[in-house]
């Protein structure tokens, strides 16, 4: 638990940044980063970009696989995930774009794009460290309540709630927010090595306290990692009032 989102994104890329140097230490296979989108993640993108500025990380052997993409908009709209990722931290880094992976949502053959992704992250030899934020209804990536604890990637249709807490990220107008996305499944997260998720702020308190204090339930799909060896949660203050 950190004060603030400031801290949580200081703590969050410290971590990532030992991850990735001391697995370099030990071998030359690449390390296999899942990475979030929203605005939980900001501040560490942040983080990690003054971490490769300052020389104390490289990313140049590192894969990245993203948590999930809407279907509905075409890759080059600012709010895709596309436009985020490579807006917040690949175009500031030293990432091979060959080693960036991100579903994509105009696939003319969106299951055969789901299955392809499983097959690139099980060739890359598994997620090394999946980093995750939570929705307020807590899913991970989109993993709307009711998802499958099993589930792998696949398309999924938006909860309501998704769709209103995002639409603030489109005019604020729901009809303008897409309805469906491609997304990891929870048992895509639950195999990487290593999961962090990073939760702040109180509208994530609930969601939180389920997480932590209620059973595994489909209906909070964060709760899975409960079941996974190396997990940690990264929030602030406000995300642990309902604890
Ligand atoms: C979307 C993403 C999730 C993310 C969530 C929270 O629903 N698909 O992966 O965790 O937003 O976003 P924020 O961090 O902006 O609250």
């Amino acid at each position: 638990i950190r004060e603030d989102p400031s801290a949580v994104g200081e703590y969050a890329a410290d971590y990532i940044v030992k991850r990735i140097n001391s697995h370099f230490q030990k071998t030359d296979r690449p390390f296999v980063l899942g990475l979030p989108t929203g605005s939980s993640p900001l501040k560490t993108y942040e983080n990690l970009i003054k971490a490769y500025e300052r020389g104390l990380v490289s990313f140049k052997n590192v894969i990245t696989f993203n948590m999930d993409e809407y279907v509905g908009i075409p890759k080059s709209h600012p709010e895709s995930y596309h436009s985020f990722m490579w807006k917040h931290f690949f175009s500031h880094i030293d990432i091979d774009p060959n080693n960036v992976h991100i579903l994509d949502g105009e696939s003319k053959n969106l299951l055969e794009e789901c299955d392809r992704y499983e097959e690139s992250i099980r060739s890359c030899g598994g997620v090394d460290l999946f980093v995750s934020g939570i929705g307020s209804d807590g899913h991970i990536a989109f993993n709307e309540p009711g998802s499958s604890l099993s589930s792998r990637t696949r398309i999924k249709t938006l909860a309501y709630d998704t769709i209103l807490a995002n639409s603030r990220f489109f005019d604020n107008d729901i009809e303008k927010v897409p309805r469906m996305a491609l997304t990891v499944g929870v048992a895509t997260v639950m195999d990487a090595r290593e999961v962090m998720v990073l939760i702040t702020g109180h509208s994530k308190a609930l969601a939180l306290a389920k997480c932590i204090e209620e059973g595994m339930n489909h209906m909070n799909t964060v709760s899975c990692i409960q079941n996974h060896r190396n997990a940690l949660i990264v929030s602030d203050e406000d995300a642990t009032l309902e604890l």
